[in-house]
């Protein structure tokens, strides 16, 4: 696979940069620019050797089903303009930004680039076709450019036309396609995390979230792969209910009972359930917050967070680990009450001297950074579902295979 770092000769060449600013952002302000910032490092590069930067995006979801009325609320809530004065900041240079996504005003502010521009176009997704892969889309975006550098590392699972569509044109047409740096480090940690090396053994993961069933493939896939899977946060609760234990009014998946008994049983030991909770009597407005004895929670509680035992045995496991893999809160740490067991990981992760640690993006990301952790980690990734498919499907994306 071309890197970046490899693609000579784009001084004067229009070269589409796939970026992921999908930014978590409100009324147009952007809440975390980390996502830009971790594309720098790619456009730089671009901007230094001359090439004409045409970067792509898409900011948030624009459901092309719904009335025209809630299409147009979707897409003025996801318009992508936020970023060109954010990233021009970062770049320390202008960027200009194309509020059409395909047409005459797309293709002369393409033409009209200068050696070392940088042009922003508007949200991918405004097009239809855009998630559907659509070949004619694919097809005029990829007229525009004489190569194509993927690093949007989050947006990598998806085959869409900016992600997908537009290389395999590129590539067919013998023009150079490439990964950023953003990308080839992405897929260096987490290949160490799908092909296990001894070296890297006692390897833990951590696994917490809402549903069993958004993380059935990834808990399959990690059973071949690690010595220890320990599951927190609400998707515990299922596990716990298929076990026979009590839950309260925890949320429960009844459909994934069978599995998760299936799992844990075939597991031999492997996974590490929690042994105690912290539970209210409600979600919201909670007036009763108690701990658990043991792993059963009574009736009128719901479970919020692991408890003090759990978070001993949690660390336990993490301590004796060569390689952590974590994705997925162990509870609701977006409120104070109830962020105890998502720190004490963190901070077990923290404390593990050489060992090799990854964040797998999402909520447990964001958990890392707002706890002060992110550089205690040897990767936190900027993908949530691109890092947990490419431990499912064994390192492959759709849009990282389709460069190869
Ligand atoms: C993400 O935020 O995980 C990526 O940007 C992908 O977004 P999507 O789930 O809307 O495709």
């Amino acid at each position: 696979m071309l890197t970046v770092n490899e693609l000579k000769n784009v001084k004067g060449k229009v070269i589409i940069v796939r970026v992921d600013f999908n930014v978590p952002q409100k009324d147009g302000v952007i809440r975390d620019n980390n996502r830009i910032v971790a594309a720098l490092p790619t456009i730089k590069d671009l901007v230094d050797k001359g090439a004409r930067v045409v970067l792509l995006s898409h900011l948030g979801k624009v459901k092309h089903k719904e009335t025209p009325e809630v299409v147009e609320a979707q897409k003025k809530k996801n318009n992508l303009s936020i970023a060109a004065p954010a990233l021009a900041e970062l770049l320390g240079k202008p960027v200009a930004f194309c509020p059409e996504t395909r047409g005459e005003t797309l293709t002369n502010m393409v033409q009209n680039l200068k050696d070392g521009d940088v042009l922003l176009v508007q949200n991918t997704r405004y097009e239809k076709g855009e998630e559907k892969n659509d070949p004619e889309l694919s097809k005029i975006w990829a007229s525009l450019a004489d190569g194509y550098v993927m690093d949007a590392f989050g947006s990598a699972h998806r085959a869409h036309a900016s992600t997908h569509g537009i290389p395999s044109i590129l590539k067919a047409e013998g023009k150079p396609v490439a990964v950023g740096y953003l990308v080839e480090k992405e897929v260096a940690n987490l290949t160490r995390c799908v092909d296990v090396k001894d070296g890297d053994r006692p390897y833990v993961a951590i696994l917490g979230g809402f549903k069993v069933s958004d993380k059935i493939k990834v808990i399959e896939s990690l059973l071949k792969k690690c010595d220890k899977i320990l599951i927190g946060g609400a998707m515990a609760y299922t596990f716990a209910k298929a076990l026979g234990r009590t839950v309260g009014t925890s949320p429960v998946e009844d459909d994934q009972l069978d599995y998760a008994r299936r799992c844990y049983n075939e597991a031999n030991g492997r996974i590490v359930l929690p042994i105690d909770s912290v539970c209210t009597n409600g979600f919201e407005n909670w007036t009763e917050k108690i701990t658990t004895n043991d792993s059963n929670i009574p009736d009128g509680f719901e479970g919020m967070d692991i408890g003090p035992k759990t978070i001993a045995l949690f660390t336990d496991e993490i301590k004796k680990a060569k390689m952590i893999f974590w994705n997925g809160p162990m509870g609701v740490f977006e409120q104070n009450d109830f962020a105890k067991g998502t720190i004490a990981v963190c901070e077990a992760i923290a404390s593990l001297n050489g060992a090799f640690t990854v964040c797998g993006g999402g909520d447990s990301a964001a958990a890392v950074k707002q706890f002060g952790y992110k550089d205690k980690f040897s990767h936190v990734s900027t993908g949530g579902g691109a890092s947990l498919e490419m431990i499912e499907n064994d390192g492959h994306l759709p849009g990282i295979d389709v460069l190869k």
